[in-house]
């Protein structure tokens, strides 16, 4: 028998200790776009943003429907504009925000493995700022919170 330790390397940050008016911007971004969020359901607001490599930044939030299951998350809804509306570019950067927790919210399982998937199509990783009152969580790509991905290349097509 042997043992498999996964680490996680996560930097927690003050808003003043963001070093680059990219990242500055981004999260304003993120908070400017909870403004977009359709959740009359579950009333849980959440906004992302994300910084392209042609300098652009798109915005997106939660989209939901009476019928449950229907409901987007922020994040697949952001990445799937920008990578709509520009598709030669890559993702460099994603905040998320949810207004009304405190502490940093987490994507998702399944928007984990999304955006697992868009690293791999791009081929690099999409640095993430999870967004809380006081704090921010940064971490250098999504493998950093789904260590042990499942990817495409398990297929045998
Ligand atoms: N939600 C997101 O937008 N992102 C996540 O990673 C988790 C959950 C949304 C979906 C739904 O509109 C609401 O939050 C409550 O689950």
């Amino acid at each position: 028998m042997r043992e498999i330790q996964l680490a996680a390397k996560i930097m927690v940050l003050d808003a003043n200790e963001l070093n680059n008016e990219v990242d500055r911007i981004l999260i304003d971004k993120a908070k400017e776009a909870v403004n977009l969020s359709y959740s009359p359901y579950s009333k849980f607001k959440v906004g992302c943003a994300l910084y392209l490599s042609n300098g652009e930044y798109v915005l997106g939030a939660n989209q939901e429907n009476a019928s449950y299951p229907i409901c987007l998350c922020a994040e697949g809804v952001t990445l799937s504009t920008a990578k709509t509306l520009y598709p030669e570019a890559s993702i460099l950067k994603m905040a998320i925000v949810v207004p009304s927790v405190d502490s940093p919210v987490s994507p998702c399982g399944l928007c984990r493995q999304s955006i697992k998937e868009y690293e791999n199509r791009q081929e690099s990783n999409i640095e993430i700022f999870l967004i809380g009152r006081e704090e921010i969580y940064h971490f250098k790509g999504i493998s950093t919170i789904l260590p042990l991905a499942f990817d495409g290349t398990k297929l045998s097509l």
